[in-house]
């Protein structure tokens, strides 16, 4: 009778707590690629990032739009850290709600982010699969060094819905998917003058080149309170010794000296041996460096140790370290991405949400588009008949300026590569509605389904993307390389420059970029109209976008003209 009614009893408060529960987010089945081992053990401890709801993102929205938008009497007045994190703090009601729930349960919340809305809370995995009605499980990927502990579904305690985010590591399955494309051919080095000829089957894109058909300047930037940061993530290290030796090699006439400075977070580190060196770490330095002449460079390298391959959270490093320095650098550039759907909407909207408060501070964050054409930075032989399309993140958050890839001189047309299509978590932003709802227009109607249409267009802009010269891991090796992660150093040079002569003019700098590119600089840039996206490995033949006269998904707007868009700029 006793054990009876203890068991009534128990059942009861497992009813309570599962009534309780609402289902935050959860995948339906294992994301592709992914195995599931086993069950997570229940003694293992896991560290959660614990995302708290912002107390004003709608306000700070509604105030980067102003301050972005020519011709609003607030435009360029960025704000500064103190005045985003009035935004983006939590409330003081979210914070006791957490902090109640925290203390009920035996929790030790630390704060991990400037504006306090990240807290991390370390626990037994047996303890989170019922706080958090979870199951986490081991589960493996050909391109993960380690085993990666993640659940499929992940609710909130009712007391928490409305002031949790997100919870990660929870449901975001994402890999490193470093898929910078060699095309495996080391070539002749190639001074500053052969280069950029159309006509010439073995040229190759070097600074030069790219200074030429841009018309960006040569001369050095002169400000000394401008930056342009790159970001190295998964041990891809820059190597000055290469820097060295691609300058002197393309641009003999700035000091081979000239190099970048390193920042780190996360414990990351930047060893230089020929043996630590990275392509894509770099090929983003060298054409930093190569093309903003004169512009201070930063590197900084995101380390993580055992989360060294969590995407996700090496993305928030990156925002949290921002959010921390007083003196941010202008311009950021990123060349890694993944598709959206493996990050899930919860932890994609707050990164993307943290690309606003960036914009918002004056910093222009720039992403390449990703490498496989209309599939999700996955070209992958097996996926050409699938025409479900896949946009990457973090091109698609609507604050970031996404750069996809061009080839070819006379005319630009897009790389077959050059990631880019329709978000399926971020709707069309206002500032380019009218631009892409042309390009729809000109998509056949066998096209629906395969996209969605009311989502956020990406990429923004373009820049050349294939066959671009580096130097790597010393020795005498110069390889052609291409991708959109050249791209987006190439066009976030360009805005550093333009920066530069903006602060030599004591005027506000770019900062968000968006509203401005498509309003008063869309005529400063090159329409690239012929091309199709169906990637480096798909055929031809298989389903993908076209490049169009106007706004398209393979090259936004088109490509870079120096003049114009620092006329339009200044103006
Ligand atoms: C371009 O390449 C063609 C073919 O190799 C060559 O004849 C021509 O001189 C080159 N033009 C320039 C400006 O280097
Ligand atoms: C960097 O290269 C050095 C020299 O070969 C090597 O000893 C070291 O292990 C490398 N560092 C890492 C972290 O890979
Ligand atoms: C950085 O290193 C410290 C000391 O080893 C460690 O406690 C911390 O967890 C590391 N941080 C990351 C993000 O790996
Ligand atoms: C096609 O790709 C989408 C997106 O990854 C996926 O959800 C779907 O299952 C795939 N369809 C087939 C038939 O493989
Ligand atoms: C399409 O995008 C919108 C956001 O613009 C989103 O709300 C909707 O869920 C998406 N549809 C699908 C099928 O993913
Ligand atoms: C995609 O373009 C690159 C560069 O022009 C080319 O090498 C590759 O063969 C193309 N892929 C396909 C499938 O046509």
């Amino acid at each position: 009778m006793a054990f009876s009614k203890l068991f009534a009893v128990l059942s009861i408060v497992v009813a309570i707590s599962a009534a309780s529960m609402v289902l935050h987010e959860r995948h339906t089945a294992i994301p592709s690629g992914f195995a599931l081992r086993r069950s997570a053990p229940d003694d293992e401890m896991i560290t959660l990032r614990v995302g708290l709801k912002s107390n004003n993102v709608a306000g700070l929205e509604a105030k980067l739009r102003s301050v972005s938008n020519p011709g609003s009497p607030d435009f360029r007045k960025w704000l500064s850290m103190d005045e985003v994190k009035a935004f983006t703090q939590p409330s003081a009601d979210t914070v006791s709600a957490f902090d109640a729930f925290a203390s009920a349960n035996g929790l030790v919340p630390t704060v991990i982010s400037p504006s306090r809305d990240w807290v991390s809370i370390t626990l037994p995995v047996s303890k989170a699969n019922k706080l958090f009605a979870t199951e986490f499980a081991i589960y493996t990927h050909p391109d993960l060094k380690r085993a990666i502990t993640r659940t499929l579904t992940v609710s909130l305690p009712s007391e928490l819905v409305g002031h949790v985010d997100v919870i990660h590591p929870t449901t975001a399955f994402v890999t490193p998917n470093i898929r910078l494309v060699s095309p495996g051919r080391q070539i002749n080095a190639h001074g500053p003058a052969a280069s950029c000829n159309s006509s010439d089957p073995s040229s190759v894109v070097t600074p030069a080149c790219l200074q030429e058909l841009y018309g960006i300047p040569t001369t050095p930037a002169t400000q000394t309170s401008n930056a342009l940061l790159v970001t190295g993530y998964f041990d891809q290290w820059a190597q000055s010794a290469d820097l060295a030796q691609f300058l002197k090699l393309v641009r003999p006439d700035i000091p081979s000296a000239t190099t970048f400075t390193l920042l780190s977070t996360a414990n990351g580190t930047n060893p230089q041996s020929p043996d630590n060196a990275s392509l894509e770490a770099n090929v983003d330095i060298q054409y930093s460096v190569g093309i903003a002449t004169g512009v201070p460079v930063q590197f900084l390298s995101v380390g993580g140790g055992l989360t060294l391959d969590d995407f996700p959270a090496l993305l928030l490093e990156t925002t949290t370290f921002l959010d921390g320095v007083a003196n941010p650098p202008t311009v950021m550039t990123t060349s890694y991405g993944f598709a959206e759907s493996f990050f899930g909407l919860s932890v994609a909207t707050k990164i993307c949400n943290a690309y606003m408060a960036l914009g918002a501070r004056g910093i222009s964050v720039v992403f390449d588009s990703g490498d496989g054409g209309v599939r999700g930075n996955h070209d992958d032989p097996d996926m050409c008949t699938n025409n479900t399309f896949m946009p990457v993140f973090p091109a698609s958050c609507p604050w970031v300026s996404s750069v996809g890839s061009t080839q070819g001189f006379a005319p630009e047309k897009a790389l077959n590569l050059t990631g880019g299509g329709f978000s399926n978590f971020f709707p069309a932003p206002y500032y380019q509605t009218a631009a892409v709802d042309k390009f729809l227009d000109t998509i056949p109607g066998d096209f629906a389904g395969m996209f969605n249409k009311s989502g956020r267009g990406h990429p923004d802009i373009s820049t050349q993307g294939w066959n671009f010269e580096m130097v790597n891991a010393g020795k005498v090796l110069f390889v052609a390389i291409g991708g959109t992660s050249v791209s987006a150093p190439t066009f976030a040079s360009i805005i550093a420059l333009i920066n530069d002569r903006l602060l030599a003019e004591n005027k506000p700098v770019l900062g968000f970029l968006n509203p401005f590119l498509y309003s008063k600089a869309s005529s400063a840039f090159t329409d690239v109209i012929t091309g199709h996206n169906s990637g480096l490995l798909c055929p031809a033949s298989s389903a993908a976008f076209d490049a169009a006269v106007g706004w398209d998904p393979l090259t936004g707007l088109g490509t870079p003209i120096f003049p114009d868009l620092l006329a339009a700029a200044l103006a």
